[in-house]
């Protein structure tokens, strides 16, 4: 069924959703003790892609391409530091102090599980602790939004004014999405209100919920890899989401242990 053009899904199809997404979470929860001073971000991918093909899924970025970007490379996205979003795995060693943001999507029975989080690499500064609380506690706002009457931006609202309260800043550049049996369906969902379309929210919409908070500027710079995403002033950027389905119940969270 599609309310206008978001595509709805039954109990069913949300249920092999949240075994796509339990995969996800599982990987997610596996690199939090592999995640130290010394682990490059291409061990990461290797652990992640092992597990994916283990569980008989699918990594759902490889290969993937947005606008006119080359294929994605990996099956996970790693963002460091400054970077944003959609950093590429490989040689770089994490040290202490580093906070890294890790991308997990899987194609499960012909649907897709997405969820990131950002974890911190030793011991890292009381303000890089800060941003990924702050980042994480902002998707909860928006996930206690995501219940049917209300409408999209009430969750764009919630995130963006729980991030600024804090002194941070919303990322425009990137949003979250409708997921199902593609990566990214309708509608687009901003971090941020006061653009795009704004549907009262129905039980069987499934969403991935995504905020991106930054230190300083929202503004973003596109490396030469033209993957990731950076922050034009090299502060930090945090990264957390969740897959979710709206029910009758109010919003289950698909991508959680
Ligand atoms: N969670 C990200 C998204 O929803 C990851 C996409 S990485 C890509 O856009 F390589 F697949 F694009
Ligand atoms: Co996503």
């Amino acid at each position: 069924m599609k309310a206008g053009l978001i595509n709805l899904k039954t109990p069913r199809e949300i249920q092999t959703m949240r075994e796509a997404n339990l995969i996800v979470a599982e990987i997610l929860g596996f690199l939090a003790d592999v995640i130290r001073p010394g682990t490059t971000t291409g061990e990461l991918d290797k652990i992640a892609d092992r597990m994916i093909t283990k569980a008989k899924a699918k990594a759902a970025f490889k290969g993937y391409r947005m606008r006119n970007q080359r294929p994605y490379p990996a099956a996970i996205c790693s963002s460091v530091n400054e970077e944003i979003v959609h950093g590429i795995p490989g040689k770089r060693m994490l040290t202490e102090g580093d906070i890294v943001g890790i991308d997990v999507g899987v194609i499960y029975k012909g649907f897709v599980g997405d969820a990131a989080r950002t974890y911190p690499v030793g011991r890292v500064s009381d303000n890089a602790m800060r941003l990924l609380q702050v980042t994480r506690e902002s998707l909860y706002k928006g996930i206690d939004k995501a219940r049917a009457g209300n409408r999209l931006q009430d969750i764009s609202a919630a995130v963006q004014t729980h991030v600024e309260l804090h002194g941070f800043s919303v990322v425009r550049e990137f949003v979250g999405h409708g997921i199902g049996r593609k990566m990214h369906e309708p509608p687009q969902i901003p971090n941020y209100t006061g653009v795009g379309t704004n549907p009262r929210l129905e039980v069987g919409m499934t969403l991935a919920l995504e905020p991106m908070v930054n230190e300083g500027t929202w503004k973003t710079k596109l490396l030469d890899d033209e993957w990731t995403a950076v922050t034009a002033d090299g502060k930090l950027s945090a990264h957390f989401e969740h897959s979710i389905a709206i029910t009758d119940n109010g919003p289950l969270i698909l991508s959680e242990l």
